[in-house]
Parts: structure tokens; sequence; C-alpha cells
């Protein structure tokens, strides 16, 4: 009986919120979404009705260059699979606005959920609601902590931290090494320390190399990382070889630090994304390398492994990893090395970013011979 009672007192609870949330949002947007800076939304306010396919994609931070094209690919994939609807919405890198816009998204009527996550380890609220509205949930490329989700679909990120390491302790086998990590709040950036750390590790721990400062950029951010890297090159009278930086954009704000000190180039340093300004900066020669995780690969597979959800079909994992609840199924991608060598038989090969765009800033006798 209490626990009726105490279900109910829930569901009236819930439902309240919804219908707060739903008149917040109405009122805010007239009938459009508000997408984020680059939001984009494919649909009205209005519920979706009974017999159609209807996908929330909740999107960390649309600002970031990646995510706008995995929310474009996601969304001609889910469209060819046959959804009808897809709500996106961006967060714009706060815990808070994700966790409103998710529940207006359940207020909606939507068949399946796809959370790109600010923050791993704060969405078990939204997420356990719509477990009780049997909405099936998918952590798209980061993990969600400490509630039930339906399926984990990402790239290998020890794999991609493994990648980082090996191609910067090849340039600088020996040295003073700075270790720059990821937003703290994202599993992700965890899971490529743990790469990075399987290979520098035991060149620490030989003597071949030290770490000179660890830190990490709150919400990955170009900023936050230059700020890092300007007041190590201080505190280090410039004298650093190489960074482990973990993704593209706090490598771009690193470079923006080495530059200033006329060190852009001499520094080894590391990447993840295959940003064009990152790939520009592979050609020019100021970053070493970046990992390339084929946008087009993770996104069709989410929007394929949603519709199948939604759907209620089996989805076929590689594995499992452990959020803490339970061991979530692990569709798992391969990532790619992209350095100077080859540049063409990767992003350029795979249409991500076209020749001319990689090669703008260099002089036209210096680039390589264009295929096309
Ligand atoms: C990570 C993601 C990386 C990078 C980063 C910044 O979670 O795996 O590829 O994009 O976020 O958004």
């Amino acid at each position: 009986m209490r626990k009726i009672v105490k279900s109910l007192f829930v569901l009236t609870l819930l439902v309240a919120l919804s219908l707060l949330v739903a008149c917040g949002q109405a009122t805010e947007s007239g009938g459009q979404s508000d997408g984020g800076s680059d939001g984009n939304n494919d649909s009205d306010n209005e519920s979706a009705s009974e017999d159609q396919l209807t996908i929330g994609l909740s999107v960390a931070d649309l600002s970031l260059e990646r995510w706008q094209h995995d929310r474009d690919i996601f969304i001609e994939k889910a469209e060819e699979l046959g959804a009808d609807e897809i709500l996106v919405q961006s967060a714009d890198g706060k815990d808070e606005k994700q966790l409103s816009q998710i529940q207006t998204m359940l207020s909606q009527g939507i068949d399946v959920l796809v959370i790109i996550a600010n923050n791993s380890d704060a969405l078990s609220p939204v997420v356990n609601q719509a477990k009780e509205e049997d909405i099936p949930v998918v952590a798209y490329d980061r993990l969600i902590n400490n509630a039930e989700i339906d399926a984990y679909v990402s790239f290998d990120n020890v794999r991609v931290g493994e990648m980082q390491a090996e191609y910067i302790t090849e340039q600088v086998p020996t040295g003073k090494y700075f270790m720059l990590g990821g937003a703290p709040t994202d599993n992700n950036a965890q899971m490529f320390r743990e790469g990075q750390m399987n290979v520098v590790e035991p060149l620490v721990d030989n003597g071949d190399i030290e770490i000179i400062g660890d830190q990490w950029a709150d919400g990955w951010s170009a900023e936050a990382a230059l700020d890092i890297i300007e007041n190590a090159l201080t505190a280090n009278a410039n004298d650093i070889d190489a960074i482990v930086a973990t993704n593209d954009s706090t490598a771009g704000g690193a470079i923006q630090a080495l530059s200033s000190q006329n060190l852009a180039g001499e520094v080894a340093i590391s990447g993840q994304d295959a940003d064009l300004a990152a790939v520009q900066r592979i050609a020019e020669g100021t970053q070493s390398m970046t990992v390339y995780k084929p946008i087009r690969d993770i996104a069709v597979r989410n929007a394929e492994v949603a519709v199948q959800l939604a759907n209620g079909d089996e989805v076929e994992a590689q594995g499992t990893v452990n959020n803490e609840t339970m061991d979530v199924p692990f569709i798992k991608l391969e990532p790619i090395k992209v350095h100077q060598d080859n540049l063409m038989d990767t992003v350029i090969a795979d249409g991500f970013h076209s020749y001319d765009e990689v090669y703008k800033n260099i002089p036209e006798d210096e680039r390589p011979e264009n295929p096309e």
C-alpha cells in the first residue's frame, strides 16, 4: 500500500513537472525549439502522435564543431530509417539545461531518447524517468553513469588515448611532458587518460619521461587550455617538450599559448576529432596528430540503434562497459590516427574535409598533389 501511495506521489510530481516544463518551453520558444546556439529542430512543440516514430536527441554542446556534424548525420540517417520527427536540443555545456530539456522531450511523447551527456554523473534522474515510461535510452559517445541505459555507442576510448600517447612518444621518446586532460565531468576524458597512461607510465617508470604537469580543461574549452599551458610555460621557463592534449579544441588553446612564446611547431602535441582547424594545423606543422573518429560511423550507428530500440528490436553489441549500475551493451567503433603523412588517405579521402580547406594556408608548391 505504502508503495502505491509513494508511486502515486511520484507520478503526480512528474506530471506536474512535465506540465511546468512544457508551459515554460511554449512561452520561451513560441513553438520553435531553443536548440542552443546552433540548434536544429525538426519539429513543433506538439506531442508526437501514436503511430509516429519520434526521437529525442539531447546534445551536450553544439558550439563545438564536431557535434554539429554528429547532429546533421544523425538526423539524415534516422529519417532514412523511417523516423518521422527528431527533436534536437543543445544544452550549451550546462548540466541543468540538459536535465530540463530532456524532461521537456519526455513530455513530448518520444519513442527513444539519445543523449550526448554533458556530465556523465548528472543524468540519472531523467534517465530513470525515461525508464519508468518505458522509453529506451542510448548513451551517444559518452557513457551515463548510475542509471539503467540500453546501449552505449562510442569509439574505443582507451585506444584513442593510447594512439595519442603512442604518436607523441614516438616523436619525443624522452623529455618533459605536460598531460592536458579533457572535461573532468566527461567519463570519456577518464578513459582517454587511462589509454594515455598505458603508454606513458612505463616511460616515466624507466626515467625517459618526466611529467611536469597534469591538468584538465573544464568543458573541453580552448580558453581553459590556453590558460593552463600559459601558466605551465611560465612555471617551467618554457622548458616543455611534449603535450599530450586530449582533443582538438584543447590542443588549439595550448598551441595559441605556445605560439605566443614562438614555440608552435617545436613542442609535439596531440589532439582528437579531426576538427578542420586542427587538420589545418597538422598540415602547417603546429599540431602533431589528431585521432579521427569518423563521425559518420558513430552518428549512423547511433541512429540505427535508436530506431532499432524504438521498434523494440535487439541490438548487437561488441562487449559491455560498467556504469556502476549495470554492464551496458557497448557498441564499439575503431578510431584512426591522423598525422601529416596520411591526411590524404584519411580525412580528405573520406570527404570529411576537402583538400582545398585542409591546405588553405599552405603555399601551392608545398602541397601534396591533389588526387582530383
Ligand atoms: C568527448 C568526445 C571527444 C570530444 C570531446 C569534446 O566526449 O569523445 O571526441 O569531442 O568530447 O566535445
